[in-house]
């Protein structure tokens, strides 16, 4: 068991490295399946465990990949053979569901292993499924697989009922290759799908529309390899701003794209946090007078993020006042509640909402990571809390995050790893 010990009640301060979008890299490398020649340079790639898992998906299909190891990763699919991801894979990264668009559009087959109930949330597929199926895949269902064909793609019009993420990315990439033109209404319009669009169009496709709520895509004969800048990862960038708000010092962040970030920013400046833009692509959080209780709601882009919600309640626990905080992405993200509640902060959920009183003085124990962003907003928590913290299941924050001990510890944080029992 991965275990990770803080700590508390140092004060951060210096500048933090972020890496490149895990949420970008991951779509963005199952699309390089969609290359029939030619080679893919994709950087920068954050090393975490998700990417690791696609990567070896990806060569489990027959793609040759070649990594300089230090963020720069070479692909070719020209033999692409495989159309299958196994549950082992889809059970360890729910995000191996985003290679049934690129599989379908180039051998018109894919199959994969039905996600199960996550941590977050059911989280179903049933959105990529109708796309799918409007685009002329016949979609069968059988022992805890999904298998998805078609002879052809034939573009369609897809009304999402949802702005999923996921969906607006699998379908958009089986479009590419698809016969005719596809447009996607009530689409996701986060950074990440632009930077796979871009990523998309420069490999050929035909892609318009993308950032808004309603993408199109002209279909293309076919696409071959190029290279692609990953954008920086905002929900990192986040984690560490708000490291900075609690226990700061001066810490400066970058680089960052300040744009794909307001909704936070502005949530953050609004409880209080002084943040400044001192530099293009930098942010620097300096101490703030005193923080202030705010309500807030996850929205999908441009809305406050939900992969940011646990870490801003985290930060709630040390403002002046009640917070409300409403989640209307997944329906049971606030598994680090009771955990934070453990360590004294003083927060009740009833349904979709969770209502933070404060400031709090939290202690150290030990606490349980659940999910990934859980995982953060207890190491924040741990960063100003009495003593020591001890987060168990670490691991689920090695899936999202690139060296966080070493980035924290560069700060200042007494922070380490603890051997595995
Ligand atoms: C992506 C991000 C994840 C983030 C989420 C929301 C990646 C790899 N992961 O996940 O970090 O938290 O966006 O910003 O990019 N839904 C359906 N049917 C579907 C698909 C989704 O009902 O077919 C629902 C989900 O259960 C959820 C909501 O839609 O309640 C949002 O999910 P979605 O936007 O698809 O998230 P992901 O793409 O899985």
């Amino acid at each position: 068991m991965a275990r990770i010990l803080i700590r508390g009640e140092r004060q951060l301060s210096g500048q933090v490295a972020i890496s490149g979008a895990k949420n970008a890299a991951l779509p963005i490398l199952a699309a390089s399946i969609l290359a029939g020649e030619g080679e893919n340079c994709l950087a920068p790639i954050p090393w975490l465990n998700d990417v690791i898992v696609m990567l070896d998906l990806l060569q489990s299909l027959g793609l040759e990949i070649e990594t300089d190891g230090v963020g720069t990763v070479y692909v070719r699919a020209a033999n692409l053979i495989g159309w299958e991801a196994p549950y082992e894979l889809v059970n360890r990264m729910r995000a191996s569901v985003l290679i049934m668009g690129p599989l379908l559009a180039r051998l018109g087959r894919a199959r994969i292993s039905l996600p199960g109930g996550c941590a977050i949330g059911s989280r179903p597929i049933d959105l990529h499924l109708r796309g799918f199926h409007a685009l002329g895949a016949e979609v069968q269902a059988n022992h805890g697989y999904v298998e998805v064909q078609a002879q052809k793609l034939q573009g369609a019009y897809i009304y999402l009922d949802y702005p999923s993420v996921g969906a607006t990315e699998n379908i958009m990439m089986a479009a590419t290759l698809a016969e005719g033109t596809t447009v996607i209404e009530n689409a996701a319009a986060e950074p990440e799908i632009i930077n796979l669009a871009e990523f998309l169009n420069n490999m050929g496709a035909r892609i318009s529309g993308y950032g808004t709520d309603r993408i199109e895509i002209e279909g293309v004969e076919h696409l071959r390899g190029t290279k692609q800048v990953v954008i920086p990862d905002r929900i990192e960038a986040a984690t560490y701003l708000i490291a900075g708000a609690l226990a700061g010092g001066k810490v400066t962040i970058g680089p960052v794209d300040t744009g794909a970030m307001r909704a936070v920013l502005a949530k953050l400046q609004e409880a209080g946090c002084n943040i400044v833009s001192e530099r293009d692509n930098e942010l620097t959080v300096l101490p703030s007078a005193c923080l202030q209780g705010i309500d807030a709601r996850t929205l999908p882009y441009p809305g406050f993020p939900t992969d940011v919600q646990p870490q801003l309640i985290a930060i709630l626990t040390q403002a002046h006042g009640a917070s409300l905080v409403t989640e209307t992405v997944f329906e049971n993200r606030f598994q680090h509640v009771p955990e934070l509640c453990r360590m004294g902060a003083q927060i009740k959920v009833s349904g979709r909402q969770a209502l933070v009183r404060g400031p709090s003085r939290l202690t150290g124990t030990t606490v349980t990571a659940t999910d990934l962003r859980a995982g953060a907003a207890l190491i924040l928590a741990g960063l100003v809390a009495q003593g020591e913290t001890i987060v168990t299941n670490a691991y689920h924050i090695d899936r999202g995050y690139v060296q966080i001990v070493e980035k924290l510890r560069a700060l200042g944080a007494d922070i380490e790893r603890l051997p595995d029992i």
